[in-house]
């Protein structure tokens, strides 16, 4: 039973020091997800989702993934010469942020299994690469809504 023990107990030792952040570049991720909304959808079966996604940490980490109670597939999408497309994954740099807003980066709910009205909250989990998965309660807003702007 003793090695199993000390094993256990260097294993927690290292992940704590790991935590501290040395500052020799092996510091994790540290994101945290604001702003998340979701325009009340005009469809019955697409809705889109924008939140701000930011990270503190001093390596980058990708979204690889999102999915919600509410629809068949989410979809990360961004805007190209006002054409949009899917991306497979979509990079957090270190010390930066990536921002879904409207006419650029967004969330594409499809196969929906209900119609979110405004004043619903809509649960959405995101995956990441290297940080646990992060869920976001994202507010149902009016079709029109736009929030306010940060500057430019
Ligand atoms: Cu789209």
């Amino acid at each position: 039973m003793r090695r199993p023990a000390a094993l256990a107990a260097g294993l927690g030792l290292a992940l704590a020091l790991a935590g501290c952040g040395s500052g020799d570049g092996d510091q994790g991720p540290e994101l945290t997800v604001s702003g998340a909304y979701m325009p009340q959808p005009v469809s019955d079966s697409m809705a889109a989702g924008f939140l701000t996604i930011t990270n503190d940490g001093s390596a980058q980490d990708r979204l690889t993934s999102v999915t919600s109670d509410i629809a068949g597939t989410v979809t990360v999408h961004e805007t190209v010469d006002s054409a949009m497309r899917e991306v497979k994954n979509l990079a957090v740099p270190a010390d930066g942020s990536i921002v879904f807003r409207s006419g650029g980066n967004h969330l594409m709910f499809e196969k929906l299994k209900q119609k979110p009205k405004q004043g619903d909250t809509v649960t959405v989990v995101l995956h990441f690469a290297d940080t646990d998965p992060v869920t976001v309660e994202m507010p149902v807003k009016a079709a029109t809504y736009t929030p306010a702007a940060h500057g430019h």
